[in-house]
């Protein structure tokens, strides 16, 4: 998505609904949806910059768009590092800005074009990272390729936690390693919400995991299907593990991880890092330096470890994908896909909520909820 294509704030309120419930009226009649509570950054820093403001304006509805009624919005560790100021060379001129990815929520009205969802169903979902009016919001706006409905086996709370990481997982796994049954998976740093929706969709396809995580997530790793979990704090991880990988996922991307990640592959498969250098470079470099250095970095190296360990490497990244979306829907209805939720605050106390996740006082995903 380009920067004149992002959303900025503002708008004049809501065009279109669709087939309602009874009971229920079409939210571009209701006072609440041209204007909304909401999560706003007005400029880069720590929790304390965050501001709860009740009057932010909500854009009007494009014709593939759909207003969603958030119930839950879960932090992900890029709502944190934007905070901070990561993605500046894209936020820092649309500031203020709202940050969040995932939700779950009610559709509240949808664009003239959406055909797959209606009024008062409930759905989840995640925003692109490059988003710029996020889900922290009593109303967030989404397209239609980005929500799918909520299995009613799972709260609000629940779905917010799963979108936005295992579409980062999917993608890896599914669109770029295209993973098949009877491959062996190696997931670095498992314990994660990334990591976790890893192991569960591998295991789904067919597949045999392992991985590395903190000794307090390997009860976890294990119960979602993991068959090896490997302390990276206690354990040399290239002499634990035994033979060679078809695929390994890295959520930590850190340059021991990669280089263990790359020797335990066999020729010919893929090393995936989700820690890819070409935001940080747009930051430090601006756009147009930045982005072709990027380009140029990750060449290299595919080129390096094609030559040196013949295998295929890439940086990957989360992407909208309403097949993957689909599928991770079906899994969570199955109750093959489950992301733990580990603390839950009302979105008003969403300055609190960000120091825990930051200071990583609780072990997993925190939620907000929206009343
Ligand atoms: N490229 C993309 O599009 C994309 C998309 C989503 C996420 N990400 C990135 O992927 C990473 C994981 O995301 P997530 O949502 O899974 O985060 P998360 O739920 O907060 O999990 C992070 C996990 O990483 C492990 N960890 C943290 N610091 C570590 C360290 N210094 N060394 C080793 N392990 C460490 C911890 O596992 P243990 O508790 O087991 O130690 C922790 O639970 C983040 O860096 C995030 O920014 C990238």
């Amino acid at each position: 998505m380009g920067i004149a294509t992002l959303w900025r704030l503002g708008g004049r309120g809501i065009v279109a609904a669709r087939r309602l419930p009874l009971g229920l009226r079409p939210a571009s009649t209701s006072a609440s949806a041209t204007s909304c509570r909401a999560v706003l950054l007005p400029r880069f820093g720590g929790p304390e910059v965050l501001e709860v403001r009740s009057d932010v304006a909500v854009p009007d509805l494009k014709p593939r768009e759909v207003l969603v009624r958030a119930r839950a919005v879960s932090i992900n560790p890029l709502d944190l590092r934007m905070r901070c100021g990561y993605g500046r060379c894209i936020f820092e001129p649309l500031l203020p800005i709202i940050l969040g990815r995932d939700i779950s929520g009610e559709v509240a009205a949808v664009g003239a074009s959406v055909s797959s969802l209606d009024v008062g169903q409930e759905v989840f979902g995640a925003l692109h990272p490059t988003a710029v009016r996020g889900t922290y919001a009593d109303y967030a706006i989404l397209s239609e390729d980005e929500l799918t409905v909520k299995p009613a086996s799972i709260t609000h709370v629940e779905a917010s936690a799963i979108p936005f990481a295992a579409l980062t997982a999917w993608r890896a796994l599914k669109s770029t390693a295209r993973i098949t049954d009877g491959q062996r998976v190696l997931v670095i740093g498992g314990g994660g919400a990334v990591g976790l929706a890893a192991i569960q969709i591998a295991v789904a396809a067919g597949c045999s995991v392992s991985t590395t995580c903190g000794s307090q997530s390997i009860d976890r790793v294990l119960s979602v299907g993991a068959e090896q979990a490997i302390d990276y704090t206690a354990e040399d991880i290239e002499n634990a593990i035994k033979g060679q990988f078809d695929v390994v996922l890295d959520t930590i991307g850190a340059p021991e991880t990669e280089k263990t990640g790359i020797n335990l592959l066999r020729k010919g498969g893929h090393y995936m890092t989700l820690q890819g250098e070409a935001a940080s470079l747009a930051d430090r470099y601006g756009l147009p330096i930045g982005l072709p250095a990027a380009t140029a970095i990750l060449l290299k190296k595919q080129l390096q470890y094609r030559y040196s360990h013949g295998i295929d490497y890439w940086w990957t990244y989360m992407r909208a994908d309403a097949e993957g979306l689909h599928e991770i829907r079906r899994l969570s209805t199955a109750g093959m896909l489950k992301i733990p939720v580990d603390k839950v605050f009302p979105i008003a106390e969403v300055q609190k909520a960000h120091e825990v996740k930051q200071k990583r006082r609780v072990p997993g995903k925190v939620v907000l909820e929206v009343a």
